[in-house]
């Protein structure tokens, strides 16, 4: 990456203390730049610490160590820079669609007048499809609705980073679905910066520019960066014809299944730097090779 990041997170850590002494490091030495726009999705086994960065992030947990810098500034504390799509969506549950939008971006936006939010908030109500339903409560809606509600908030406040942990997992698979290709619209057309949690590759495949692949813990750490080398008009429905589909998929599952146990081996070989994790594109045609031999059909460049 050439131009500085909007993002960087530099040698975070997480430790707690262990039950009869000691202590126990879930994640170490966790290095990420994240470029204004980027979509980066992070994957790996429970309990690696994925929310624990998120939570860094948003600025509601204290790393052991490191720091993350967002626009040439160490975080302290939680801001509306960075706005946080929970699981749980988190609404109010005594006001109504547009009363959550508008408290949201009132905070945000103090100095603005009462037509002025009221404008910006039907916006995103309609951009996440639920026009006609701003006068409704969160009792009288579905989980799908409410997460949709969640999801305007967190985009109404025009944050600099969307962090997002895990989303669309309790949703069914239709609402998963049309939610994900709401949120890559609004995404790629806002160039909005993101930062999500998913156990779903295919989900991964769909929504990230980058899939950050976590080893498992304890001593959770970044084993590589994987490129997207899908198209970026791919869409849900014609994802799976591209000529890197399985070639990025069989990555992605690989590393779940088999290596990123097997990590700690395999880095000791290939002189892995934590600081400057491996970048790789699967299926695409090699470009550079500085850690070692790619593996086969895949390209790798650091
Ligand atoms: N307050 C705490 N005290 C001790 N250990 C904790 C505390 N909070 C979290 N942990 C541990 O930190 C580790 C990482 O937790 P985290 O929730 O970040 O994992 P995760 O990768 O998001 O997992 P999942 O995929 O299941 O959501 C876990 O092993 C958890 O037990
Ligand atoms: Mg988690």
């Amino acid at each position: 990456m050439t131009e500085k990041p909007l993002i960087s997170i530099e040698a975070l850590a997480r430790r707690y203390p262990r039950h009869g002494g000691g202590e126990t490091t879930v994640f170490e030495d966790v290095w990420l730049p994240i470029a204004k726009g980027e979509f980066i999705c992070l994957i790996g086994h429970s309990g690696c610490g994925k929310t624990t960065i998120l939570n860094v992030l948003a600025g509601l947990d204290q790393p052991s160590a490191g720091v993350v810098i967002v626009d040439g500034r160490e975080i302290a504390g939680p801001s509306l820079d960075r706005a946080v799509i929970f699981q749980g969506h988190s609404l109010l549950p005594w006001m109504s669609v547009m009363g959550n939008v508008a408290f949201a971006v009132n905070s945000r936006r103090p100095d603005w007048s009462k037509d002025r939010v009221r404008a910006h908030c039907q916006k995103y109500i309609d951009v996440v499809h639920l026009t006609g339903s701003e006068h409704k409560k969160p009792a009288e809606l579905s989980g799908g609705m409410k997460q949709r509600v969640g999801i305007a908030r967190a985009l109404a406040i025009e944050p600099k980073m969307l962090l997002m942990d895990e989303p669309f997992s309790a949703l069914d698979a239709l609402t998963r679905g049309s939610l994900q290709d709401e949120v890559r619209r609004i995404c790629t057309e806002t160039e909005q910066t993101v930062f999500m949690i998913t156990h779903d590759v295919d989900e991964a495949m769909l929504l990230a520019d980058k899939i950050v692949l976590m080893t498992n813990g304890p001593h959770a750490k970044i084993a590589e960066i994987v490129e997207n080398t899908l198209p970026k008009d791919r869409s849900r429905t014609n994802i799976h014809k591209h000529a890197n589909y399985y070639a990025l998929r069989n990555h992605l599952l690989d590393f779940l299944v088999t290596r990123s146990k097997a990590f700690t081996a395999e880095s000791g070989a290939n002189g892995y730097d934590p600081k400057k994790p491996p970048i790789v594109r699967p299926g695409a045609r090699p470009v550079a090779v500085e850690t070692g031999p790619p593996e086969p059909g895949h390209a790798v460049s650091a």
